[in-house]
């Protein structure tokens, strides 16, 4: 049974506390055990970390790509936080190591200010997810899961 890594980036650990009106009131807990329940209901193993530091996700996804490329992994779900805005490393990170990344937003990225429309990310991911809240972790899941989605 190959596995699904969700990936949250920088103050994705505030979720919860940060702009509630934004972001919600979940947890960061509260979405991994979203993520995990999500992929025991489709009968995959799901692995959720989080970190601050670009650094970090460049060598998370550079692995993702070898569990990929080895079989053991689908792909992985990334909400790279205020990286998608900056980060060219994540973009050559998920493109050098071919792997299959569906984009996620738990805001409508499009309806906030113009430096969060544009995202280094969209042109590599395999999907985007964006402005469905906390859910849309969820559906990301399904997406590397139900035939068809090209993922
Ligand atoms: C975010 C949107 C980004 O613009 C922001 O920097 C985040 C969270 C979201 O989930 O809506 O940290 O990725």
């Amino acid at each position: 049974m190959s596995a699904i890594l969700v990936l949250n980036g920088p103050n994705l650990n505030l979720l919860g506390v940060r702009e509630p009106g934004v972001y919600g009131a979940h947890t960061l807990a509260d979405v991994e055990a979203l993520c995990k329940a999500e992929g025991e209901a489709r009968g995959v193993r799901v692995e959720c970390r989080q970190s601050n530091h670009e650094g970090d996700l460049v060598d998370w996804l550079q692995e993702a790509g070898r569990e990929v490329a080895a079989g053991r992994l689908r792909g992985v779900v990334l909400n790279a936080g205020a990286y998608t805005h900056t980060s060219i490393a994540l973009r050559d990170a998920i493109k050098g190591a071919s792997v299959p990344v569906i984009e996620l937003h738990i805001s409508n990225v499009h309806a906030r200010e113009e430096f969060r429309h544009h995202s280094h990310i969209s042109p590599v991911a395999r999907g985007i997810i964006v402005g469905l809240g906390v859910q849309g972790y969820a559906l990301a899941i399904a997406a590397f899961v139900v035939p068809g989605t090209g993922t």
